[in-house]
């Protein structure tokens, strides 16, 4: 089955539970049991809506039930027995605040002006180089630079050091010793690199604004600063969401684009200013449609409740799945179909509530950039044929091209 078709079926089954054939609620709860690990699963998009800003749910690991802690130290501890710091979503109330202010305030639209201006200068660096080329690879040829070039620029991190931070990133897949040795060559290279920033000694990274990390090293929070270790663990955060999940969603995206071929063909034949109006639009239907997250946001339970009649006990697991929410066709019609114009388009893709994803403004201004420059140098884009041509990873409910081979005729 052709991969897009595959990921499409499970996404509109899991969209579709929940929905009677009347299209009248049925439950959108049910129980899960996966490698020893159990839990609720929620698929419905009203739901979801409304157990994001639920005060009885927490992202908290340390609300999980022991039970739940014992079994899975690695992924319910943080902040609790295992010994790992919790990172900013898996921590709620004042400790969360503290670190979501601090963040918040260092990502200004300001800092997302510089970063949109820098992207489209490295986006049009990439593509200049691709004229009289026929065909390119999208995904490591301009898709990952691009990520990668912002996701350096918004931490202050010199760009010559990014292969060896990203290595596992971009694997994705170290485990066991191997990924805790990365994990810790990371946060040791960040501490020194923190360490520069606080001494105010000049690395020639980073426009002041831009540079992240030094303006986290700077800030005070009331008589709270963030420490070091805290400082780290955020550049760990954003490192990962900025060189890994924003290049699969930006793949994911322009996959989307070429499968769609009357959309490509219109937006390839849109007038060439930038940013491409056209682009910008259809921006928050590709973040509804493309989804690179895993399998789902996780709760616990703060208290006993009942979800659609279930009764959900305190400490439980609780999955919610985004990307089935915004294939639920008792809010989306047609799903499955890429609709540029779409509104109200109400896509859960960055969460909601107290934990909103911080990068939804660079994300948006990244997926702008990057396809409004490409469409807008490029005058045709096919898969180029053959095998080998388009390859996949699946994670969970995403699945997006790690290899996009493309003709490219420069208009
Ligand atoms: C590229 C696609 C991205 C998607 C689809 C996405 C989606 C999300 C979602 C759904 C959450 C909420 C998690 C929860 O409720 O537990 C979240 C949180 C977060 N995202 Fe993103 N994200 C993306 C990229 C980024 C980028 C590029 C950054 C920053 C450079 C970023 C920074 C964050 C942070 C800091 C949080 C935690 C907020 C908190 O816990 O208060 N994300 N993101």
């Amino acid at each position: 089955m052709h991969e897009l078709a595959w990921f499409d079926e499970v996404l509109l089954a899991k969209g579709q539970e929940g929905h009677g054939p009347d299209g009248g609620a049925t439950g959108s709860v049910r129980r899960f049991i996966q490698q020893d690990v159990s839990g609720w699963y929620v698929t419905g998009h009203r739901r979801i809506r409304l157990l994001l800003t639920d005060p009885r749910l927490t992202s908290a690991r340390t609300a999980a039930s022991a039970d739940l802690r014992a079994r899975c130290p690695e992924m319910f501890g943080g902040g609790g027995t295992s010994g790992r710091r919790a990172s900013l979503i898996e921590l709620d109330g004042p400790a969360h605040t503290r670190l979501r202010t601090t963040l918040g305030r260092a990502i200004t639209p300001r800092v997302l002006l510089r970063l949109r201006a820098r992207s489209q200068d490295e986006a049009d660096r990439l593509l200049s180089g691709f004229a009289k080329r026929g065909s390119v690879e999208l995904v490591s040829e301009y898709v990952r630079p691009l990520a990668v070039a912002t996701t350096m620029e918004l931490l202050g991190v010199p760009l010559k050091d990014h292969e060896r931070l990203t290595t596992h990133v971009l694997d994705g897949a170290l485990t066991g010793p191997e990924r805790e040795a990365h994990l810790a060559e990371l946060q040791g290279y960040f501490a020194a690199l923190v360490a520069v920033k606080r001494a105010g000694e000049g690395d020639g990274v980073g426009h002041g604004d831009t540079d992240l990390l030094r303006n986290l090293a700077a800030s005070r929070t009331g008589d709270d600063p963030l420490t070091d270790d805290e400082i780290c663990d955020v550049a760990q955060l954003l490192l990962i969401a900025g060189t890994y999940t924003l290049p699969a969603l930006t793949a994911g995206a322009v996959w989307q684009l070429l499968a769609d071929e009357e959309l490509g063909a219109r937006l390839a034949a849109a007038p060439t200013t930038a940013p491409c109006p056209d682009v910008a639009t259809v921006v928050d239907e590709l973040l509804r449609r493309t989804s690179v997250g895993e399998d789902a946001v996780v709760r616990f339970a703060a208290e006993d409740l009942e979800i659609d009649g279930v009764a959900v006990a305190a400490g439980d697991l609780v999955l919610l799945d985004l990307a089935a929410a915004d294939h639920d066709p008792a809010v989306f019609d047609e799903p499955a179909r890429l609709c540029p114009r779409r509104a109200p388009n109400p896509h859960l893709a960055f969460g909601q509530g107290l934990h909103y994803c911080l990068g939804a403004g660079l994300v948006r201004t990244q997926l702008t950039v990057a396809l409004g420059a490409l469409l807008d140098r490029c005058g045709s884009l096919r898969p180029v044929a053959g095998d080998g041509a388009v390859t996949w990873r699946h994670q969970g409910n995403g699945a997006w091209p790690t290899r996009l081979e493309v003709t490219f005729v420069e208009r």
